[in-house]
């Protein structure tokens, strides 16, 4: 069951905040997202400061009093812990992201499988995950807590909500703590999906039309796309990569976003 602090988008107290953050470090340690001290969770709080996870702690038994609060710029305002190695990552997504409030990195098995292996979970194979992130780039390697590792990730922060990082594990933001860590198990879920996809067989990619349509229905599942635009489409089965910014349609998908319109908007009177 998701706790109410969690799952309700009202303004919240530090103190729900440092709570829930406990939570979700529980539910990635629980589901194995994380082993011993890996991994790191974070929320911007109203006035801007930002509180996150201490370093080498397990993530799955924290008490709200051994989270660190620090500013903007990760200078630690507030806790008897150090703060977390990874914490310039965080506020990479804070700096670039007005948008987002929350970032959750961890390293789940089977994605962090495809990050190793160099794959990023990048065709269109299944509809939530096209409609929820479009598709899960695999951002370069550079060693973690470093600026190269932020330099790395900076071209992608502003198209896309989740991401693998290669030899390393995965990263997600969120307007909320729960929209981020549900991005985390959208990964993971999508990763095993894959993984058995080619296990049983040839994963069978859906068609440019078919994305098209799972596109044009993102604001029916109130899904707003990063901010940025601009974010690569996946590979679909008639070998179409396009961007947000430059899409070309075929004559079938431009008749798909038709009918969806004509849907809505039946649907509206
Ligand atoms: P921290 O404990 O410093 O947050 O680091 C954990 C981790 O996942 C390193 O990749």
């Amino acid at each position: 069951m998701i706790p109410d602090s969690l799952s309700s988008g009202h303004s919240k107290s530090e103190e729900q905040h440092r709570r829930d953050i406990c939570i979700a470090g529980r539910w990635m340690y629980e589901r194995g997202f994380i082993v011993a001290c890996e991994g790191n969770l974070s929320v911007r709080l109203e006035d801007g400061r930002i509180l996150t996870t201490p370093t080498c702690m397990n993530k799955g038994i924290l008490d709200p009093g051994d989270l660190v609060v620090t500013d903007s710029n990760g200078r630690q305002l507030a806790g008897d812990r150090k703060v977390s190695s990874e914490l310039d990552m965080h506020l990479l997504f804070y700096r670039m992201r007005p948008d987002v409030q929350a970032v959750c990195h961890a390293h789940p098995p089977t994605a962090t499988g495809f990050a190793v292996a160099g794959r990023s979970l990048n065709q269109a194979l299944l509809p939530e995950v096209i409609v929820g992130l479009g598709q899960i780039p695999l951002v370069q390697y550079a060693t973690p807590g470093t600026p190269e590792l932020s330099a790395s990730l900076e071209p992608f922060v502003p198209h896309y909500d989740a991401l693998l990082l290669a030899n390393h594990g995965a990263v997600t933001c969120g307007p909320d703590l729960l929209t981020a860590f549900f991005r985390m198990e959208t990964i993971e879920h999508s990763a095993k999906i894959t993984l058995a996809a080619e296990l049983a067989g040839e994963p069978v990619l859906l068609s440019g039309r078919e994305v098209a349509k799972l596109m044009a229905a993102r604001p029916r599942y109130f899904v707003s796309p990063p901010p940025g635009g601009g974010a690569e489409l996946p590979i679909t089965s008639d070998g179409g990569e396009t961007t947000d910014d430059d899409v070309k349609l075929t004559r079938s998908e431009l008749d798909a976003l038709i009918d969806e319109a004509v849907r809505k908007d039946r649907n509206r009177r």
